[in-house]
C-alpha cells in the first residue's frame, strides 16, 4: 500500500512534498498532468483505487492567477470540479484529502491577520476557483484544508526567481510594488509542515505560511541583498504594474492554529530565503 500519493508532483510544492516523503522513508506516489489528469474523474478513481493511499495531498492547480480570468472555466475544472473528483475518490477509499488552498480566498481588505474562520470574500477568478476546490475538498469525510501564499521552491517559476533573473540579466534597478502584504513561503518548509500534519491526522482549515510577513518590494530587497546585489530596490505602488487579476492589498495569514497542532512555529521567512538561496546559487 503506498503511504502518501502526491498530485501536481512536477510542480514547485508537489515536487518537494515527494522529495521531503521520500527523505522520511514513507511509501510515496506521484503525478502530474502527464500521466493523470485530475479533471478526468474516471483515472482519478483508477488511480486511488490502484494505490489505496492513507492520505492524498493535492499539489495540482490552474496556478496563473492573471490567466484565470480569462479562462475561469477550464481554471474551475481544474481548481474546483477536480478536487470533488478526488474527494469522491478519497470517500470511497477510505483515505485522507490534504488539499492546498490561498490566501487568495480572502477579499485582503483585512488590516490583521485572516484566521481560518475569518469570511472568505475573493475577488479573482482564481480566488473563486479555489474557494469551490475548497468546498469540494469538503466533501471527502476526513479532509484538510491548507491554504497558503506567496510560494517559491527549487525548480519553480516564482519571484524568487523572477528577480534573480532580472539582476544577472543586467538591470540597472528594480521597482517593486510595496502597498501588497504576505507571508514569503518556501515550499520545502510546507511541505515538511504538511506531513506533519499528515502524522497528526490534522482536520479541517489549517493556515501554514512562514512566519513574519513583509512586502513583495520588502522581500525583493531581502532576495537581493542574500545575491550580494548592491542594485537599487525602488518600491512603488500596485498601480505601477496594471494587472488583469486583482492583487490583495494584504494576505496575510494567522498560523496559530498550525503552531498549536504541530507545537512549533513556523521558520522565519528570512531564515527560509536564505536557505533556499544557500541551495540554488550557483558557486
Ligand atoms: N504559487 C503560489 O504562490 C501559491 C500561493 C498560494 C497557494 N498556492 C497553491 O499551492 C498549490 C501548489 O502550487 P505550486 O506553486 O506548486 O503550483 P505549480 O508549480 O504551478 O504546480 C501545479 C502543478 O499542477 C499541474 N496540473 C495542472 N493541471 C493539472 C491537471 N488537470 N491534472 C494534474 N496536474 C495538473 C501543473 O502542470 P502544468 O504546469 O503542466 O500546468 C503543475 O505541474 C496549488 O494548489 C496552488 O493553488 C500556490
Amino acid at each position: 500500500m503506498t503511504e502518501i500519493l502526491i498530485t501536481g508532483n512536477h510542480g514547485q510544492l508537489g515536487k518537494a512534498t515527494q522529495r521531503l516523503a521520500t527523505a522520511r522513508g514513507i511509501s510515496v506516489s506521484g503525478s502530474d498532468i502527464d500521466t493523470l489528469d485530475i479533471t478526468d474523474a474516471g483515472q482519478v478513481e483508477d488511480w486511488i483505487g490502484l494505490h489505496k493511499p492513507r492520505t492524498l495531498i493535492n499539489c495540482a492547480a490552474f496556478t496563473a492567477v492573471d490567466d484565470c480570468e480569462e479562462h475561469e472555466v477550464e481554471a474551475e475544472a481544474i481548481n474546483g470540479t477536480a478536487v470533488g473528483h478526488l474527494a469522491d475518490s478519497c470517500r470511497r477509499h477510505g483515505a485522507r484529502l490534504i488539499h492546498v488552498s490561498t490566501d487568495y480566498v480572502f477579499d485582503g481588505m483585512g488590516s490583521r491577520p485572516y484566521r481560518e474562520s475569518d469570511e472568505i470574500g475573493p475577488t479573482s477568478a482564481y480566488g473563486r476557483t479555489k474557494l469551490v476546490g475548497e468546498q469540494m475538498a469538503a466533501k471527502a469525510p476526513n479532509h484538510l484544508i491548507v491554504r497558503t501564499a506567496w510560494l517559491y521552491g527549487f525548480g519553480g517559476r516564482n519571484f524568487v526567481e523572477a528577480i534573480r533573473r532580472q539582476i544577472e540579466g543586467g538591470t540597472e534597478d528594480l521597482r517593486v510594488v510595496a502597498d501588497q502584504h504576505g507571508c514569503p513561503t518556501f515550499c520545502d518548509d510546507l511541505a515538511t509542515a504538511m506531513l506533519d500534519l499528515a502524522e497528526k491526522d490534522a482536520c479541517g482549515i489549517v493556515h501554514a505560511v512562514n512566519a513574519g510577513n513583509t512586502t513583495w518590494h520588502g522581500f525583493a530587497s531581502e532576495i537581493t541583498r542574500l545575491l550580494g546585489s548592491s542594485i537599487p530596490v525602488l518600491p512603488v505602488g500596485t498601480e505601477a504594474f496594471p494587472r488583469p487579476a486583482p492583487r490583495p492589498a494584504y494576505s496575510v495569514l494567522d498560523t496559530t492554529r498550525l503552531q498549536t497542532i504541530l507545537s512549533r512555529p513556523m521558520p522565519t521567512w528570512q531564515g527560509a530565503l536564505a536557505r533556499y538561496m544557500d541551495n540554488t546559487c550557483a558557486g
